[in-house]
Protein backbone atom coordinates (compact mmCIF):
# COMPACT_ATOMS: atom_id res chain seq x y z
CA UNK A 1 0.00 0.00 0.00
CA UNK A 2 1.68 2.96 -1.23
CA UNK A 3 0.83 6.30 0.69
CA UNK A 4 2.19 9.43 0.53
CA UNK A 5 1.15 11.27 3.60
CA UNK A 6 -0.78 10.09 6.90
CA UNK A 7 -2.20 11.77 10.07
CA UNK A 8 -2.58 10.23 12.90
CA UNK A 9 -4.70 10.73 15.97
CA UNK A 10 -2.49 11.66 18.61
CA UNK A 11 -2.07 11.62 22.29
CA UNK A 12 1.46 11.73 23.29
CA UNK A 13 1.60 8.60 24.90
CA UNK A 14 3.87 6.11 24.05
CA UNK A 15 1.38 3.71 21.18
CA UNK A 16 0.83 6.93 19.59
CA UNK A 17 4.14 8.19 19.67
CA UNK A 18 5.92 5.58 18.43
CA UNK A 19 3.43 5.22 15.77
CA UNK A 20 4.96 8.49 14.39
CA UNK A 21 8.31 6.78 13.61
CA UNK A 22 7.03 3.06 12.66
CA UNK A 23 4.48 4.80 10.05
CA UNK A 24 7.85 6.92 9.07
CA UNK A 25 9.99 3.98 8.43
CA UNK A 26 6.93 0.39 7.33
CA UNK A 27 5.36 3.39 4.91
CA UNK A 28 8.34 5.39 3.66
CA UNK A 29 5.35 8.19 4.16
CA UNK A 30 5.36 11.78 5.78
CA UNK A 31 3.23 11.74 9.26
CA UNK A 32 1.10 14.92 10.48
CA UNK A 33 -0.41 14.48 13.77
CA UNK A 34 -3.46 15.97 15.50
CA UNK A 35 -4.13 15.92 19.00
CA UNK A 36 -7.79 16.59 20.07
CA UNK A 37 -8.38 18.48 23.57
CA UNK A 38 -11.62 17.30 24.37
CA UNK A 39 -11.84 18.07 28.11
CA UNK A 40 -8.69 16.14 29.07
CA UNK A 41 -6.56 18.39 31.57
CA UNK A 42 -3.16 18.37 29.76
CA UNK A 43 -0.10 20.53 28.53
CA UNK A 44 -1.60 20.28 24.74
CA UNK A 45 1.29 22.42 23.55
CA UNK A 46 3.98 19.96 24.88
CA UNK A 47 1.82 17.08 23.18
CA UNK A 48 2.31 19.31 19.61
CA UNK A 49 6.16 19.67 20.36
CA UNK A 50 6.25 16.10 21.56
CA UNK A 51 4.91 14.98 17.66
CA UNK A 52 7.49 16.81 16.08
CA UNK A 53 10.18 15.96 18.08
CA UNK A 54 9.93 12.33 17.18
CA UNK A 55 9.48 13.54 13.31
CA UNK A 56 5.99 14.63 12.49
CA UNK A 57 6.29 16.88 9.29
CA UNK A 58 3.16 18.86 11.04
CA UNK A 59 1.22 18.72 14.26
CA UNK A 60 -1.49 20.58 15.42
CA UNK A 61 -4.37 20.67 18.47
CA UNK A 62 -7.41 21.08 17.79
CA UNK A 63 -9.87 22.29 20.50
CA UNK A 64 -13.19 20.42 20.15
CA UNK A 65 -15.20 20.83 23.78
CA UNK A 66 -17.43 22.73 22.73
CA UNK A 67 -18.62 20.79 19.15
CA UNK A 68 -18.28 17.62 21.43
CA UNK A 69 -20.69 19.15 24.20
CA UNK A 70 -22.98 20.56 22.03
CA UNK A 71 -23.15 17.87 18.86
CA UNK A 72 -21.71 14.31 20.65
CA UNK A 73 -22.82 15.23 24.28
CA UNK A 74 -26.32 16.42 25.06
CA UNK A 75 -27.57 14.88 21.95
CA UNK A 76 -26.62 11.00 23.53
CA UNK A 77 -28.28 12.94 26.73
CA UNK A 78 -31.91 13.94 25.07
CA UNK A 79 -31.64 10.45 23.80
CA UNK A 80 -31.50 9.31 27.70
CA UNK A 81 -28.47 6.52 25.98
CA UNK A 82 -26.59 4.06 28.26
CA UNK A 83 -25.36 1.43 26.96
CA UNK A 84 -25.43 -2.24 29.59
CA UNK A 85 -27.24 -0.21 31.82
CA UNK A 86 -24.31 1.62 33.25
CA UNK A 87 -22.37 3.49 30.72
CA UNK A 88 -22.95 6.93 29.70
CA UNK A 89 -20.40 6.30 26.56
CA UNK A 90 -17.72 9.03 27.12
CA UNK A 91 -15.64 7.02 24.82
CA UNK A 92 -17.99 5.81 22.85
CA UNK A 93 -18.63 9.16 21.93
CA UNK A 94 -15.58 11.01 21.24
CA UNK A 95 -14.57 8.65 18.86
CA UNK A 96 -16.59 9.76 15.77
CA UNK A 97 -15.57 13.31 16.59
CA UNK A 98 -11.84 12.29 16.76
CA UNK A 99 -12.51 10.74 13.39
CA UNK A 100 -14.18 13.99 11.83
CA UNK A 101 -11.52 16.07 12.71
CA UNK A 102 -8.73 13.65 11.62
CA UNK A 103 -10.44 13.60 8.39
CA UNK A 104 -10.81 17.38 8.22
CA UNK A 105 -7.24 17.29 8.84
CA UNK A 106 -5.93 14.66 6.64
CA UNK A 107 -7.74 16.66 3.84
CA UNK A 108 -6.35 20.21 4.89
CA UNK A 109 -2.87 18.86 4.94
CA UNK A 110 -3.03 17.27 2.29
CA UNK A 111 -2.99 13.53 3.29
CA UNK A 112 -4.00 10.16 1.55
CA UNK A 113 -4.09 7.91 4.75
CA UNK A 114 -5.26 8.32 8.60
CA UNK A 115 -4.20 6.34 11.38
CA UNK A 116 -4.84 5.68 14.65
CA UNK A 117 -3.21 4.08 17.55
CA UNK A 118 -5.91 1.25 18.45
CA UNK A 119 -5.34 -1.87 19.06
CA UNK A 120 -7.28 -4.97 17.37
CA UNK A 121 -9.45 -5.95 20.37
CA UNK A 122 -11.65 -2.61 21.62
CA UNK A 123 -14.52 -0.97 20.06
CA UNK A 124 -12.77 2.19 19.25
CA UNK A 125 -10.64 1.10 16.24
CA UNK A 126 -14.05 -0.04 14.91
CA UNK A 127 -15.37 3.33 15.89
CA UNK A 128 -12.43 5.12 14.13
CA UNK A 129 -12.66 3.67 11.11
CA UNK A 130 -16.76 3.56 10.52
CA UNK A 131 -16.70 7.03 10.42
CA UNK A 132 -13.55 7.15 8.27
CA UNK A 133 -14.97 4.85 5.71
CA UNK A 134 -18.50 7.47 6.13
CA UNK A 135 -16.49 10.70 5.75
CA UNK A 136 -13.91 9.95 3.39
CA UNK A 137 -13.86 6.32 1.80
CA UNK A 138 -10.69 7.56 -0.68
CA UNK A 139 -8.32 7.45 2.27
CA UNK A 140 -6.38 4.66 3.29
CA UNK A 141 -6.85 3.51 6.80
CA UNK A 142 -3.66 2.52 8.96
CA UNK A 143 -4.14 0.87 12.40
CA UNK A 144 -0.70 0.23 13.08
CA UNK A 145 -0.83 -1.61 16.70
CA UNK A 146 -3.02 -4.08 14.95
CA UNK A 147 -0.19 -4.48 12.53
CA UNK A 148 3.27 -4.25 14.24
CA UNK A 149 3.10 -6.79 16.68
CA UNK A 150 5.06 -5.64 19.70
CA UNK A 151 4.52 -5.97 22.93
CA UNK A 152 4.61 -3.18 25.21
CA UNK A 153 7.81 -4.23 26.21
CA UNK A 154 9.33 -4.20 22.49
CA UNK A 155 7.34 -0.59 22.37
CA UNK A 156 9.59 0.54 25.25
CA UNK A 157 12.48 -1.21 23.08
CA UNK A 158 11.50 0.57 19.93
CA UNK A 159 11.36 4.31 21.29
CA UNK A 160 14.24 3.76 23.28
CA UNK A 161 16.44 2.68 19.99
CA UNK A 162 14.65 5.59 18.54
CA UNK A 163 15.11 8.15 20.98
CA UNK A 164 11.58 8.39 21.91
CA UNK A 165 10.79 9.84 24.96
CA UNK A 166 9.45 7.45 27.53
CA UNK A 167 5.95 8.99 28.83
CA UNK A 168 6.42 9.16 32.71
CA UNK A 169 3.36 7.54 33.93
CA UNK A 170 4.25 4.16 32.28
CA UNK A 171 3.89 2.49 35.73
CA UNK A 172 0.23 3.44 35.51
CA UNK A 173 -1.52 -0.07 35.89
CA UNK A 174 -4.53 0.94 34.40
CA UNK A 175 -5.97 1.98 30.54
CA UNK A 176 -7.52 5.10 31.03
CA UNK A 177 -9.63 7.09 28.66
CA UNK A 178 -10.29 11.17 29.37
CA UNK A 179 -13.10 13.81 28.38
CA UNK A 180 -15.15 16.01 29.31
CA UNK A 181 -17.98 14.08 29.96
CA UNK A 182 -15.77 10.72 31.56
CA UNK A 183 -12.87 8.92 32.51
CA UNK A 184 -12.53 5.24 31.75
CA UNK A 185 -10.31 2.85 33.62
CA UNK A 186 -9.42 -0.74 32.69
CA UNK A 187 -6.55 -3.14 33.01
CA UNK A 188 -4.49 -4.43 35.83
CA UNK A 189 -6.18 -5.82 39.23
CA UNK A 190 -9.62 -4.59 37.33
CA UNK A 191 -9.37 -7.50 34.91
CA UNK A 192 -10.47 -9.83 38.30
CA UNK A 193 -13.86 -8.85 37.63
CA UNK A 194 -13.99 -10.19 41.72
CA UNK A 195 -11.10 -7.26 43.00
CA UNK A 196 -12.50 -4.40 44.61
CA UNK A 197 -11.31 -1.46 42.67
CA UNK A 198 -8.68 0.68 44.75
CA UNK A 199 -8.55 3.85 45.36
CA UNK A 200 -5.92 4.74 42.67
CA UNK A 201 -8.46 3.56 39.96
CA UNK A 202 -10.35 6.69 40.75
CA UNK A 203 -9.41 10.23 40.20
CA UNK A 204 -12.24 11.91 39.73
CA UNK A 205 -14.49 11.60 42.68
CA UNK A 206 -13.99 11.83 46.45
CA UNK A 207 -14.71 8.42 47.90
CA UNK A 208 -18.47 7.83 48.91
CA UNK A 209 -17.44 6.61 52.30
CA UNK A 210 -15.45 10.27 53.24
CA UNK A 211 -17.23 12.45 51.11
CA UNK A 212 -18.38 15.70 52.81
CA UNK A 213 -21.21 14.98 55.86
CA UNK A 214 -23.09 18.24 54.47
CA UNK A 215 -25.22 17.73 51.79
CA UNK A 216 -25.26 20.15 48.18
CA UNK A 217 -27.90 20.78 46.37
CA UNK A 218 -27.93 21.53 42.28
CA UNK A 219 -30.35 22.77 40.22
CA UNK A 220 -30.48 22.21 36.86
CA UNK A 221 -32.33 23.94 34.23
CA UNK A 222 -33.64 22.11 30.72
CA UNK A 223 -34.49 24.15 27.63
CA UNK A 224 -36.09 21.46 24.88
CA UNK A 225 -33.90 18.83 26.76
CA UNK A 226 -30.24 20.45 26.73
CA UNK A 227 -29.14 21.96 30.00
CA UNK A 228 -28.87 25.29 29.99
CA UNK A 229 -28.79 26.61 33.48
CA UNK A 230 -26.94 25.91 36.39
CA UNK A 231 -27.62 27.10 39.34
CA UNK A 232 -30.16 29.40 37.98
CA UNK A 233 -27.53 30.65 35.89
CA UNK A 234 -27.13 30.63 32.29
CA UNK A 235 -23.89 28.38 31.80
CA UNK A 236 -22.43 27.24 28.61
CA UNK A 237 -22.00 23.34 28.05
CA UNK A 238 -18.43 22.87 28.37
CA UNK A 239 -19.00 25.38 31.92
CA UNK A 240 -21.68 23.81 33.03
CA UNK A 241 -19.89 19.69 32.90
CA UNK A 242 -16.80 20.78 34.11
CA UNK A 243 -18.40 22.32 36.71
CA UNK A 244 -21.53 19.71 37.77
CA UNK A 245 -17.80 17.22 37.57
CA UNK A 246 -16.29 19.04 40.34
CA UNK A 247 -19.28 19.28 42.61
CA UNK A 248 -20.24 15.77 42.24
CA UNK A 249 -17.22 13.99 42.38
CA UNK A 250 -16.45 15.97 45.36
CA UNK A 251 -19.53 14.20 46.68
CA UNK A 252 -18.55 10.66 45.69
CA UNK A 253 -21.27 10.88 42.52
CA UNK A 254 -20.87 8.86 39.94
CA UNK A 255 -18.99 5.73 39.88
CA UNK A 256 -19.43 3.00 38.08
CA UNK A 257 -18.26 -0.64 37.75
CA UNK A 258 -19.28 -2.31 34.93
CA UNK A 259 -18.74 -5.98 33.43
CA UNK A 260 -19.78 -4.59 29.60
CA UNK A 261 -20.18 -6.27 26.62
CA UNK A 262 -17.58 -5.31 24.10
CA UNK A 263 -18.71 -4.97 20.30
CA UNK A 264 -16.12 -7.41 19.14
CA UNK A 265 -17.54 -10.32 21.44
CA UNK A 266 -15.89 -10.21 24.84
CA UNK A 267 -16.76 -8.97 28.47
CA UNK A 268 -14.85 -6.24 29.63
CA UNK A 269 -14.49 -4.99 33.13
CA UNK A 270 -14.13 -1.43 33.44
CA UNK A 271 -14.28 1.43 35.75
CA UNK A 272 -16.31 4.54 35.10
CA UNK A 273 -16.25 8.14 36.59
CA UNK A 274 -19.30 10.40 34.96
CA UNK A 275 -20.41 12.64 37.93
CA UNK A 276 -21.57 15.38 35.76
CA UNK A 277 -23.63 13.05 33.36
CA UNK A 278 -25.04 11.07 36.32
CA UNK A 279 -26.49 14.17 37.79
CA UNK A 280 -28.11 15.15 34.51
CA UNK A 281 -29.29 12.11 33.33
CA UNK A 282 -30.98 12.03 36.67
CA UNK A 283 -32.34 15.19 36.26
CA UNK A 284 -33.25 15.26 32.66
CA UNK A 285 -35.44 11.82 32.83
CA UNK A 286 -36.74 13.06 35.92
CA UNK A 287 -38.01 16.05 33.91
CA UNK A 288 -39.38 14.42 31.11
CA UNK A 289 -41.25 12.05 33.37
CA UNK A 290 -43.26 15.63 34.40
CA UNK A 291 -43.43 17.16 31.00
CA UNK A 292 -43.71 13.73 28.87
CA UNK A 293 -47.26 11.09 28.70
CA UNK A 294 -47.15 8.29 29.27
CA UNK A 295 -46.58 6.06 25.84
CA UNK A 296 -44.00 8.37 24.38
CA UNK A 297 -41.73 7.91 27.26
CA UNK A 298 -42.26 3.91 27.26
CA UNK A 299 -41.57 4.35 23.41
CA UNK A 300 -38.39 6.55 24.17
CA UNK A 301 -37.22 4.11 26.68
CA UNK A 302 -36.96 1.68 23.59
CA UNK A 303 -35.06 3.96 22.04
CA UNK A 304 -32.77 5.07 24.10
CA UNK A 305 -31.31 1.76 24.58
CA UNK A 306 -30.96 1.29 20.39
CA UNK A 307 -29.26 4.84 20.57
CA UNK A 308 -26.86 3.80 23.20
CA UNK A 309 -26.23 0.64 20.89
CA UNK A 310 -25.20 2.40 18.11
CA UNK A 311 -23.31 4.89 19.75
CA UNK A 312 -21.49 2.10 21.20
CA UNK A 313 -21.34 0.20 17.92
CA UNK A 314 -19.85 2.56 16.29
CA UNK A 315 -22.41 3.57 13.91
CA UNK A 316 -22.76 7.32 15.16
CA UNK A 317 -22.73 7.75 11.77
CA UNK A 318 -24.93 4.81 10.62
CA UNK A 319 -28.13 4.93 8.73
CA UNK A 320 -30.51 4.85 11.46
CA UNK A 321 -29.08 7.79 14.39
CA UNK A 322 -30.59 10.82 12.10
CA UNK A 323 -34.23 9.18 12.45
CA UNK A 324 -33.76 8.39 15.95
CA UNK A 325 -32.68 11.87 16.36
CA UNK A 326 -35.91 12.89 14.65
CA UNK A 327 -37.78 11.94 17.18
CA UNK A 328 -35.76 12.86 20.43
CA UNK A 329 -36.04 16.06 19.28
CA UNK A 330 -39.79 16.00 18.54
CA UNK A 331 -40.09 14.71 22.21
CA UNK A 332 -37.67 17.41 23.72
CA UNK A 333 -40.30 20.35 22.46
CA UNK A 334 -41.82 20.64 26.19
CA UNK A 335 -38.74 19.12 27.93
CA UNK A 336 -38.02 22.40 29.46
CA UNK A 337 -37.82 23.62 32.98
CA UNK A 338 -36.01 23.24 36.15
CA UNK A 339 -34.66 19.71 38.27
CA UNK A 340 -33.45 20.08 41.66
CA UNK A 341 -30.66 17.36 42.82
CA UNK A 342 -29.35 16.74 46.35
CA UNK A 343 -25.71 15.13 46.29
CA UNK A 344 -24.40 13.08 49.61
CA UNK A 345 -21.61 10.94 50.05
CA UNK A 346 -21.89 8.77 46.53
CA UNK A 347 -26.24 9.81 46.14
CA UNK A 348 -27.97 11.97 43.60
CA UNK A 349 -31.44 11.81 44.45
CA UNK A 350 -33.97 14.27 42.86
CA UNK A 351 -35.81 16.44 45.58
CA UNK A 352 -37.92 18.76 43.26
CA UNK A 353 -39.35 19.69 39.66
CA UNK A 354 -41.15 22.11 37.82
CA UNK A 355 -41.65 22.19 34.19
CA UNK A 356 -44.06 25.52 32.69
CA UNK A 357 -45.57 22.50 30.34
CA UNK A 358 -46.31 19.82 33.12
CA UNK A 359 -48.53 17.70 32.59
CA UNK A 360 -48.84 16.46 36.29
CA UNK A 361 -52.38 17.98 37.20
CA UNK A 362 -52.65 18.76 41.02
CA UNK A 363 -56.43 19.33 40.84
CA UNK A 364 -56.68 15.41 39.39
CA UNK A 365 -53.82 14.25 41.66
CA UNK A 366 -55.43 15.45 44.63
CA UNK A 367 -56.70 13.63 47.56
CA UNK A 368 -57.36 17.22 49.62
CA UNK A 369 -60.30 19.82 48.49
CA UNK A 370 -59.92 20.55 45.01
CA UNK A 371 -60.33 17.13 43.68
CA UNK A 372 -61.82 17.15 39.74
CA UNK A 373 -61.17 13.42 39.03
CA UNK A 374 -64.33 11.43 38.21
CA UNK A 375 -63.98 8.51 40.66
CA UNK A 376 -67.45 7.47 39.61
CA UNK A 377 -66.30 7.01 35.79
CA UNK A 378 -63.58 4.31 37.45
CA UNK A 379 -66.47 1.61 37.66
CA UNK A 380 -67.42 0.89 34.60
CA UNK A 381 -63.29 1.23 33.12
CA UNK A 382 -62.24 -1.07 35.74
CA UNK A 383 -65.24 -3.69 34.37
CA UNK A 384 -63.92 -3.48 30.82
CA UNK A 385 -59.92 -3.17 31.05
CA UNK A 386 -60.38 -6.53 33.27
CA UNK A 387 -62.88 -7.81 30.94
CA UNK A 388 -60.44 -10.18 29.60
CA UNK A 389 -58.70 -10.99 32.91
CA UNK A 390 -61.77 -12.26 34.56
CA UNK A 391 -62.80 -14.60 31.26
CA UNK A 392 -59.45 -16.11 31.01
CA UNK A 393 -59.56 -16.51 35.49
CA UNK A 394 -62.83 -17.93 34.65
CA UNK A 395 -61.91 -21.12 32.14
CA UNK A 396 -58.60 -21.95 34.16
CA UNK A 397 -60.86 -22.59 37.05
CA UNK A 398 -62.87 -24.92 35.61
N1 LIG B 1 -14.98 0.31 27.18
C1 LIG B 1 -15.23 1.67 26.89
C2 LIG B 1 -15.71 1.83 25.48
O1 LIG B 1 -15.50 0.97 24.66
C3 LIG B 1 -14.07 2.59 27.20
C4 LIG B 1 -12.74 2.18 26.66
C5 LIG B 1 -11.75 3.26 26.92
N2 LIG B 1 -10.41 2.84 26.83
C6 LIG B 1 -9.59 2.67 27.90
N3 LIG B 1 -8.37 2.35 27.67
N4 LIG B 1 -10.02 2.80 29.11
O2 LIG B 1 -16.33 2.80 25.15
Amino acid sequence: MAVKRIALAYSGGLDTSVAVKWLMETYHAEVVCMALDIGEERNYEAIRQKALTVGAVQSVVVDAKERFAREFVFPALRAGAVYNDKYLLATALARPLIASELVRVARETGCDAVAHGCTGKGNDQVRFEVTFQALDPTLTIIAPAREWGMTREDEIEYARVHGIAIPVDLDNPYSTDTNLWGRSCECGVLEDPDNTPPAGAYEWTHDPLTAPDQPEWVSIGFEQGVPILLNGEATDPVQLITQLNAIGGRHGVGRVDCVEDRLVGIKSREIYECPAGTILYLAHLDLEHIALDKDTLEFKRGVAQRYAQLVYNGLWDGTLRPHLDAFVASTQAHVTGSVRVRLFKGTAVVEGRTAPRALYRKDLATYDVGDTFDHTASEGFIKIWGLPTKINAALDRG
